[in-house]
């Protein structure tokens, strides 16, 4: 059994459900999980986890400054313990974007912090076009338009592939110091 804790950086929620999914998957591999916003990170001893996962999502390009910032302070016991890092953005729900080696905001991640995480993954997340104010929803509309994607105005897309959830899930309870 290991201590696991799953950090997320969430706007909309989809990100923290895939925590929650997660979570159920290493837990029912007989490990404890603590699950927290990365707003708290500051609060938080990382002592006695024996493996760290950070999940955040992509908002007009970027992952929260929240992620960069604990990458950064925190670089230290990233670097000694098993840790895990996973993107959600909508560009993975294209099948040249979907791996961690192909899509361009894990990749970019990766540059920036020169954080080598030992498990990575991406997935695509959730666009709910009712639930976002009228510029939000305006602006994503456009970007689907280009890149081929639902426009409903009405419609909520929900492109993960919770299959690939549940397999990170068995790889982050199967990854060693
Ligand atoms: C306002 C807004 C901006 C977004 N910008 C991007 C983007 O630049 N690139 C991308 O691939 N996905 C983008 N997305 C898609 C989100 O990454 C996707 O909705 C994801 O599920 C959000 O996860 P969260 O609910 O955990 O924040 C955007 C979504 C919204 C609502």
């Amino acid at each position: 059994m290991a201590k696991i804790l799953l950090l997320y950086a969430t706007t909309d929620g989809q990100t923290l459900r895939i925590c929650q999914r997660l979570q159920q998957v290493a837990e029912s591999q007989g490990n404890e999980v603590t699950l927290l916003p990365l707003q708290d990170w500051k609060s938080v001893d990382l002592a006695p986890f024996d493996k760290i996962v950070l999940g955040a999502s992509i908002r007009y390009g970027k992952h929260s400054p929240l992620l960069h910032d604990f990458v950064q302070q925190r670089r230290a016991v990233l670097e000694h313990k098993p840790s895990a890092f996973f993107s959600v953005n909508v560009v993975a729900r294209k099948p040249e974007k979907n791996q961690p080696n192909t899509n361009p905001y894990v990749l970019k991640f990766l540059k920036r912090t020169r954080w080598q995480p030992q498990q990575l993954a991406v997935f695509a997340g959730k666009i709910e076009y009712p639930k976002l104010g009228v510029l939000d929803r305006q602006m994503i509309r456009f970007i689907m338009w280009v890149t081929k994607g639902p426009t409903d105005p009405t419609g909520t897309f929900e492109f993960t592939d919770w299959a690939r959830v549940d397999a990170f899930g068995k790889e982050i309870s199967d990854m060693g110091g």
